[in-house]
């Protein structure tokens, strides 16, 4: 993986129960060829995080630098699609 960094994000849904906030303030770097292990109890935010820094998911705030380049950003209004983003994920449930 390429250089990551996601700073002070934050992501929510608004579902029937009301506002759920599944990320709060999470500020992550991860370096070239670093071998990252996001773990935690389920429930806990990591597939919402990953569908962020993919592309898939567009945090409430905060900023996702790939490398060089700022893929997202809500200050700057700025929102690469998934497509550029150059990024494999391999998913928990296949939809095939
Ligand atoms: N599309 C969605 N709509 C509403 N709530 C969601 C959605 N996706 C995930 N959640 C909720 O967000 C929280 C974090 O989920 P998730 O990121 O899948 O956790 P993990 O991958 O750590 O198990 C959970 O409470 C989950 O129910
Ligand atoms: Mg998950």
């Amino acid at each position: 993986m390429s250089n990551c960094v996601q700073n002070s994000g934050s992501n929510s849904f608004d579902t029937a129960k009301g506002l759920i906030q599944t990320v709060r303030e999470l500020n992550l770097e991860i370096e070239t060829s670093e071998f990252f292990s996001l773990l935690g109890p389920s429930g806990c935010g990591k597939t919402t995080t990953i569908r962020c820094i993919a592309g898939l998911e567009n945090p409430d705030g905060g900023d996702i630098v790939l490398g060089d380049k700022l893929v997202f950003s809500r200050t700057q209004n700025r929102i690469v699609p998934v497509y550029q983003r150059n990024i494999g994920m391999v998913f928990q449930s296949y939809a095939i």
